[in-house]
């Protein structure tokens, strides 16, 4: 059976706008990054920030163009579809971000939020849409009684429970979570990604669920991915990358301490913002791009970029290290 998701060497470029009579340069957030996302299974998407994460989500949910490479939904190729998805794909992808204060709208109750998908995309009538955003709330462990009242009468988990009723509305497939629980205190997060897990099993939905946090993905992932500095430089069973990481950085990722205080990741961005060099690692200018990061670093990854080697427990890495004729020379 084929994958829901399958995303082939998409690239996702942004141009600079610079001022009158220059040339717009290009910056490539995504370089061809290859992905798939079986039927009913989480995607775990980490890296530091800044390596493309939010940038292959949004091209998944047409909110950013692909520069190449295809990405097939359901049989589909979403890539080709310019000027947004039909509404029947629309329906079928649903997406829940970080930040549970501006997502969802203040003026509308937790009824409007919630049956807005359904007034949108269906034919429901009133009576019918309340009712169904009752369930929904029960689905996410909220009480229907509080159909009317407003996103600032929540907690952010709560808010982010909401957020998630909302996304179940339409019975989507896929469900893009870009940092679903990024800003929320540890035993929240712990909270919400049981949710997922549970409606999961339930309802058979996909997961793309993106994090900086290795530890807190591989709960609920059955695949990861590992991304630096836009490359996919590691893929595998979401075991196999957590107890056994093949690629460098994926094994520098697991040793950095995370940064949990969601306050100072926040901190952390807007500076991030303001400051007119980010403060981003720099990628080696040719071969692999971590080479001049990494601590195992031959003459040839300063040279050439590694491809994808199959690692033998599953999955691949993209790194020289797995080259068995390196192997082969090196004891
Ligand atoms: N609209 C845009 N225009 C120009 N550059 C952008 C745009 N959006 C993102 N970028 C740049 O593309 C790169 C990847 O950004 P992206 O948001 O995809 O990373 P991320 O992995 O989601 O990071 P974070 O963990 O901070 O959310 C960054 O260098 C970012 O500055
Ligand atoms: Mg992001």
């Amino acid at each position: 059976m084929s994958d829901l998701v399958e995303i082939v060497d998409v690239t996702v470029t942004y141009w600079s706008r610079p001022g009158l009579g220059l040339r717009p340069k290009p910056f490539h957030a995504v370089k061809n990054a290859t992905l798939a996302i079986a039927t009913g299974k989480t995607l775990g998407l980490v890296g530091e920030s800044g390596s493309g994460k939010s940038s292959i989500a949004n091209a998944l949910l047409g909110l950013v163009p692909v520069g190449s490479g295809t990405m097939r939904f359901d049989g589909q190729d979403l890539a080709a579809m310019t000027g947004g998805y039909p509404p029947e794909v629309r329906k079928r992808i649903q997406a829940v971000f970080q930040d549970p204060y501006s997502s969802l709208n203040g003026a509308m109750t937790v009824e409007q939020i919630v049956s807005e998908p359904l007034r949108v995309h269906t034919e429901t009538g009133a009576e019918d849409r309340r009712q169904r955003a009752a369930e929904l709330l029960s689905l996410v462990g909220l009480d229907p009684a509080h159909l009317g009242r407003y996103p600032h009468e929540f907690s952010g988990g709560q808010r982010q429970r909401i957020a998630i009723a909302s996304a179940l509305a339409l019975q989507p497939r896929l469900i893009v979570l870009d940092e679903p629980v990024s800003a929320l205190d540890v035993s929240t997060q712990n909270q919400i990604i049981n949710l997922l897990y549970e409606r999961q099993e339930e309802l058979g939905i996909a997961y793309l669920l993106i994090a900086h946090d290795l530890a807190l993905v591989h709960h609920i992932s059955d695949r990861i991915a590992v991304m630096y500095l836009g490359h996919i430089v590691e893929e595998g069973p979401a075991d196999r990358v957590y107890h056994a990481p093949a690629h460098p950085y994926t094994k520098a990722l697991l040793d950095a301490v995370p940064l949990l205080d969601p306050e100072r990741q926040r901190q952390r961005r807007a500076e991030r913002k303001r400051e007119t060099v980010p403060d981003l690692p720099r990628a080696a200018d040719r071969g692999c791009a971590y080479s001049n990061r990494c601590p195992f670093a031959m003459n040839r990854c300063r040279v050439e970029a590694p491809p994808a080697y199959a690692v033998q427990e599953g999955g691949t890495a993209a790194c020289f290290l797995l080259d068995e004729n390196e192997k082969e020379t090196r004891t």
